[in-house]
């Protein structure tokens, strides 16, 4: 197969640029012998510039939770592309289902997005996934791919290659209550298979999928096992470094 397991952390709205530099400097002691996966942390804005030093010499990189789809221009409170990759982000989070739910952001507004980060150079992990309603009326599946089909629209299978799918059902985010393992695989598989069928195999092949919603170190290992499942997108158990830490050496296991 060939892909190396990502584990993404997303920081939300947490942290203060001193206790972001804490987290840099703590998880470079943890881990002397670092874990044969990626490891990328996705911190707030205003903690990038202190966050990115501190992962510097690092085997792990930095990301960004938002980005504006122009590269500048009259757009209060927003941040581009160009600035994120300036502050030396590698990856970025589109349409995470918080932004879809409390700022309202659209398919098409998520596509636009995801096209401006790769012009930018940074590599997007786009979040879908369902909500509890959805799940329970049986439209899984329907949502999913109305999802995709929204924001990959247009994709060159060559930037398809290098796309990350986060599948994070909406119920399962902060609740305590992860998805099953054969459940996240269901939706893995139903992603990959779109991939294939639109971008062809070779592309569906090297991106990459995870799974998010109450992940933690002692039940990653079990998501990881799964043959479309490549890492995981990580809200509160990715805040220390030591959990961080724990949660990368979860996703190599088996690897
Ligand atoms: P939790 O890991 O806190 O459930 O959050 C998941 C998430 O939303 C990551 O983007």
């Amino acid at each position: 197969m060939g892909r190396t397991r990502l584990v993404a952390a997303n920081w939300k709205m947490y942290k203060t640029v001193a206790e972001a530099a804490e987290f840099g400097a703590r998880l470079r002691n943890e881990l002397a012998d670092p874990a044969p996966v990626e490891g990328v942390v996705c911190a707030p804005f205003t903690t990038l510039a202190a966050v990115g030093p501190a992962l510097a010499g690092s085997p792990y990189l930095l990301g960004a939770q938002n980005l504006h789809w122009e590269a500048q221009g009259a757009f209060t409170g927003e941040i581009s592309g160009p600035q994120l990759a300036d502050l030396g982000c590698r990856f970025v989070i589109v349409g995470h289902s918080e932004r879809r739910q409390y700022f309202h952001e659209t398919d098409a507004g998520v596509r636009l997005k995801l096209q401006a980060a790769y012009r930018h150079g940074l590599r997007p992990i786009l979040c879908i996934g369902e909500t509890g309603p959805e799940r329970e009326a049986g439209r899984t599946e329907a949502v999913l791919l109305g999802q995709l089909r929204g924001a990959l629209d247009g994709l060159e299978p060559g930037q398809a290659a290098l796309l990350t799918v986060a599948y994070e059902p909406v119920w399962a985010i902060g609740s305590g209550v992860p998805a099953t393992a054969p459940d996240a695989q269901a939706a893995a598989a139903l992603i990959r298979g779109h991939l294939s069928a639109s971008f062809g195999r070779e592309a569906a092949g090297e991106a990459r999928i995870q799974y998010g919603g109450s992940v933690k170190p002692d039940n990653l290992a079990e998501f990881v096992a799964q043959p479309d499942i490549d890492g995981a997108l990580v809200g509160g158990a990715s805040l220390r470094a030591d959990s961080f830490a724990a949660l990368l050496r979860a996703a190599a296991a088996g690897s």
